[in-house]
């Protein structure tokens, strides 16, 4: 006996045309213009598998008419994030690079404490964690905060975890973290500072942690309205950015910085070239001048 053919969703994608290296080149571009991700010629055939995906769940028949729908949709339309999601990796998990987490325990805040004491400094502290994915990354600068800051005076510490990704950006806000998230996490600060996950998930940060943070959508290539930060993380993000775009990125950190303020970037970031007015200590590790 025959079986009936398949109906949609699978009988759209078996009349999707093969995307065209024109097709893919406009994408790439769009993708570029709006984030400033590259798509190197290695990626092209993930390209098209994942835009096969969204024109299977938007229905429509051909690239050329989703293309049209994301050009003239608003920067705001959930279209577009569902696109980003598929074009970016949000690829992160808490207390990722140990050396980072070292430096800010052991050199950022007796630093930051004693200028406190000196009367060079209020006792306050800003962090932002730029390109933020789910959260991870902030969440681990709060957990290192909390540990090594005096309890006098109390700190006000203010966390701003930004992404281009609106899903990602929900899933911040949550605090919560599966195992593979957490399986770096050291005991101590699992028990501290994280308590039993709801809804599948295996640890939740825990409230009075949870108000250090603020997580927002935010584009690296534009302008952040926040200002006046001591310390910026931004990893794993540039790796896909080109020259000019990393300059974009790093005009809007150096408007941000505190003078004295510190920049942690991946370890292969490639900024090495680009970071000509930082003090650069280490390849991920530079402070904006004082005097600046
Ligand atoms: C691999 S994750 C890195 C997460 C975290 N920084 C870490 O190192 O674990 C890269 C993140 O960059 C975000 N991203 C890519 N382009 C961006 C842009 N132009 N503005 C803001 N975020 C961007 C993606 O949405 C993704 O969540």
């Amino acid at each position: 006996m025959l079986s009936t053919p398949p109906t949609s969703p699978v009988g759209i994608t078996s009349i999707i045309a093969d995307v065209t290296p024109k097709q893919l080149d406009s994408y790439a571009k769009l993708i570029y213009e709006k984030i400033g991700v590259t798509i190197s010629p290695q990626k092209t055939t993930l390209l098209s598998n994942r835009l096969r995906r969204r024109l299977r769940a938007t229905g429509l028949a051909t690239y050329d008419d989703y293309y049209k729908l994301l050009k003239k949709a608003a920067a705001s339309d959930p279209e577009w994030d569902l696109f980003l999601q598929e074009v970016t990796t949000h690829e992160t998990y808490l207390f990722r690079d140990q050396a980072h987490w070292d430096w800010l325990r052991d050199k950022f805040v007796p630093e930051i404490v004693a200028e406190q004491k000196a009367g060079h400094r209020q006792a306050q502290l800003r962090v932002w964690s730029a390109a933020c994915s789910t959260g991870d990354e902030a969440t681990t600068i709060a957990c290192c905060l909390a540990d090594r800051l005096p309890a006098t005076p109390a700190w006000h510490v203010e966390i701003v975890g930004t992404d281009v990704g609106a899903g990602a950006v929900a899933q911040a806000k949550q605090g919560a973290f599966s195992e593979r998230a957490m399986r770096l996490v050291p005991r101590a600060y699992r028990q501290r500072f994280f308590e039993k996950g709801t809804a599948g998930a295996c640890a939740s940060l825990k409230a009075p942690y949870r108000e250090m943070l603020k997580f927002s959508t935010h584009n690296l290539l534009e302008p952040l309205k926040e200002k006046a930060f001591d310390l910026v993380v931004l990893k794993n993000v540039l790796i896909y950015f080109d020259a000019a775009s990393k300059k974009r990125v790093l005009t809007q950190i150096k408007r941000v910085l505190r003078p004295g303020g510190y920049l942690i970037t991946g370890a292969a970031e490639g900024v090495s070239d680009l970071v000509g007015d930082f003090e650069s200590t280490q390849g991920w590790l530079h402070r904006w001048p004082k005097g600046k």
